[in-house]
């Protein structure tokens, strides 16, 4: 709900549990008011202090810089006076930068406009406020748009820069949202690190003078971030303490930081990266930001989780699949990578259709004259008729045969130089002048900004896709960008082509999805490096990384689960021995750590011994009867982190009505000398009585023999099959025995009485 005081001049923006506001001072500048838990006076104008002096424009001209530099501004600007980060920057035709906005009008509107060629939000009931600000040297007019949902507590950002003059301009930088939190003192600023196979890592630092900036200049959200921002009160944990979170729904280069100013107010700014950007605007034409997600918290990080889960399982991800049961799949990567024929693969899908699998993916290698390595073919995306023959339409059909489904991998941005593409259109591909174009992977990157690239990309896959069922698509990209140079842009939108790139990315998954409604996309990057909010809009799943060993895996996901809801995180049973880490976890482990998320195997299932192929039916069904509704619908609560106490990990899936729930407890190495742990639960009905009971899937960890001889105590001291109420559940706790095996894993399913 959106409010405007005429009398106060400001602007109120209320969900269920925030206000935000933002006010009109000295009749044209538009200064921050307040972002948190919700009030009920919409006239707060007295907290921006642009009546306190030294710095009162109205009063003292003489101090319009100073004014600039410490006023709490909605959309900042660079050159005019505020030194702080800039939200937007404006290069004139003289190749001066400087602008200043002021407010010209505003509007309130039902429902929320799309942004074109932009993943972006929807969904009903919204309202979002239009503010239009300008440069009247400039010509250009900037409308900052706000949406607030009623459902849940987010509200999202976004800017339109338009050129109404007659002068060619130059954005070289147009952030999506700059936010000035006055601040209480002992903050901490959240962002994210890793690399390939330790992705996702919330990292904490304290707020201060000392910018703090977390970037991607990959031309991808990367492994190693995330574009978002967070700003914590002291000592927030999982379910205490203030938190903002920033989230930009993009997939390129992004920039965020926070900065504490000397007058203790803390700027967080977060949009595309202005390093490699630089967009001309002719006169006429507009430029739109993509969209920033805001919410506030004080709940701690788990009430900021739980908020962005609801927001983009209702308003982000395409609702065809947002709540829809996705099958449960089998990728034969790891199974066989490069090495496999049409034989191999029905082997895997004879199998995996006993046990129940709904869909096998054919992952990289199928295409082309030779995959038979990283090394070619990457652009030639007809089927290898040698390696498959037959086809698509074959395998298809014999998967049909077996109650399944096909999928099938891509990598649509790249070309490998031995390639039919390649040697067709050498200058289809990012080279920067006299440069021989750095590969990755041993391929190059295809340059989206040449609308022939991405038309043939389109047609290619299309081709594909009509020639047979294909129920699901992943879509990868093993490399970052680098060598930006195009042989299609003109030498002064050189600078467009990073965002152009992605614009490109996002044209061909829009086309495909509305070609194809049905089809299911993956978005996957050398595991986790673009997962990020503009992937979710087109995949509802994302493969999250290519480390599928659950105690590398609990980590990840602790920082993935932070921010999206754990249907969106591609999850698979890998092998006993893990290729990546090379470390052995009993199956019980590895199957329950894959539950958390959208559930599929990555292993050779026509090796597995015969005692564990029996129970592949039982873990499907379980699954999909009690796993799949609480992934799909329920809420997530952190309850322990290995990555913070060394020893164990424990999350929690509490359906909306709480009626039923799902712990999983996992043991980092066995401790000498050590009694059970304690857990205390969250999200329970503190009246209800819940029957507890110790999830058993046939598996050698959660056997009873095996329990005897390796566990200290009782399972749940006593309690497994017993009844506790959700208030002794949450207050005193549960406690989980200490079992003489490293990497030992339990799941407890509550339901109520
Ligand atoms: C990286 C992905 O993350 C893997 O799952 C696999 O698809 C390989 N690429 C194939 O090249």
């Amino acid at each position: 709900m959106i409010t405007y005081n005429e009398k106060a001049k400001t602007w109120k923006l209320d969900t269920p549990h925030t206000s935000y506001i933002c006010a009109l001072a000295d009749g044209k500048y538009l200064p921050h008011v307040y972002y948190g838990k919700s009030v009920s006076d919409t006239d707060l104008s007295y907290l921006t202090r642009t009546d306190e002096g030294p710095f009162v424009p109205s009063v003292n001209p003489a101090e319009k810089q100073g004014f600039l530099d410490v006023c709490p501004m909605e959309y900042p600007c660079s050159g005019t006076g505020d030194s702080r980060e800039a939200a937007i920057s404006i290069e004139n035709e003289a190749g001066q930068e400087g602008l200043e906005l002021t407010f010209r009008s505003f509007r309130i509107i039902d429902g929320k406009p799309a942004l074109p060629g932009l993943p972006a939000s929807f969904g009903e009931p919204c309202q979002t406020l239009v503010i239009t600000m300008e440069d009247t040297i400039l010509h250009i007019a900037v409308e900052l748009f706000y949406t607030v949902f009623d459902d849940v507590d987010v509200l999202t950002r976004s800017t339109r820069i338009i050129n109404e003059g007659e002068e060619t301009l130059f954005l070289t930088r147009a952030l999506s949202v700059s936010l000035d939190l006055p601040e209480a003192g002992g903050e901490e600023v959240l962002t994210f690190s890793g690399t390939w196979a330790r992705e996702h890592r919330p990292v904490r630092t304290p707020a201060g003078p000392t910018a703090i900036v977390t970037k991607s200049l990959r031309g991808e959200s990367g492994h190693d971030g995330q574009p978002f921002i967070g700003l914590l009160s002291e000592n927030a944990d999982y379910e205490n303490g203030k938190v903002y979170g920033l989230h930009l729904v993009y997939s390129g280069d992004y920039f965020g930081s926070a900065r504490v100013n000397p007058f203790a107010s803390n700027r967080l700014a977060l949009g595309i990266n202005p390093d490699h950007f630089r967009w001309k605007l002719l006169p006429g034409a507009d430029f739109q930001t993509p969209e920033a997600v805001l919410t506030y918290s004080d709940a701690g990080l788990g009430g900021m989780s739980r908020t962005l889960h609801d927001f983009y399982r209702r308003h982000l991800i395409r609702q065809r699949w947002a709540f829809e049961n996705r099958p449960v799949l089998i990728n034969n990567w790891e199974a066989t990578y490069f090495d496999f024929n049409t034989e191999k693969l029905l082997s895997i899908a004879e199998e995996a259709s006993k046990a129940g699998i709904d869909l096998l993916v054919v992952d990289d290698g199928w295409f082309g004259h030779d995959r038979s390595e990283p090394s070619g073919s990457l652009g030639d995306w007809f089927v290898n008729e040698q390696k498959l023959p037959g086809g698509v339409h074959y395998l298809s059909q014999k998967l049909h045969e077996n109650n399944m489904k096909l999928g099938l991998w891509f990598e649509p941005e790249m070309v490998s130089e031995n390639s039919d593409l390649y040697r067709a259109h050498p200058d289809w591909v990012l080279k920067l002048h006299g440069r021989q174009p750095a590969r990755c992977r041993d391929q190059y990157v295809l340059d989206f900004s040449n609308p022939d690239a991405v038309n043939y990309i389109i047609l290619s896959i299309e081709k594909i896709l009509k020639s047979a069922p294909v129920a699901y698509l992943k879509w990868d990209m093993n490399r970052p960008l680098c060598d930006a140079g195009s042989a299609y842009l003109p030498v002064d939108q050189q600078g467009e082509l990073w965002h152009r790139h992605v614009l490109g990315l996002y044209r061909i998954q829009e086309t495909l999805l509305s070609d194809f409604p049905d089809l299911l996309i993956e978005n996957c990057s050398s595991g986790g490096a673009r997962f990020d909010p503009g992937m979710l809009y087109y995949s509802p799943q994302i493969w999250t990384s290519d480390d599928m060993d659950p105690i590398e895996r609990a980590m990840i996901n602790e920082g993935t689960e932070l921010l999206y809801p754990v249907s969106a995180m591609g999850s698979h049973v890998c092998k006993e021995r893990n290729d990546i880490t090379g470390r052995r976890v009993p199956l019980a482990t590895r199957v329950f750590s894959a539950m958390i998320g959208s559930f599929g195997y990555e292993l050779d299932i026509t090796e597995l011994p015969a005692e564990e192929k029996t129970l592949l039916p039982g873990q499907i069904a379980f699954y999909e009867k009690v796993m799949r509704p609480l992934i799909l619908f329920g809420d997530y609560y952190r309850l322990a982190s290995l990555a913070d106490n060394g020893r164990y990990d424990a999350v929690e899936l509490v359906s909306k009505d709480r009626s039923e729930a799902i712990v999983f407890f996992l043991q980092g190495l066995a401790q000498p000398n050590a009694k059970s742990t304690l857990i205390r639960l969250q999200g329970l009905n503190p009246e209800v009585a819940y029957l507890l009971e110790k999830v058993d899937l046939g598996t050698d960890a959660d056997s009873a023999s095996h329990e005897k001889d390796f566990t200290d105590g009782p399972a749940l001291g006593g309690l497994d099959g017993g009844r506790l109420h959700g208030d002794t559940l949450m207050g005193a706790g549960l406690h989980v025995e200490h079992v003489r095996e490293d990497f030992w894993s339990t799941m407890i399913h509550l339901v109520k009485e």
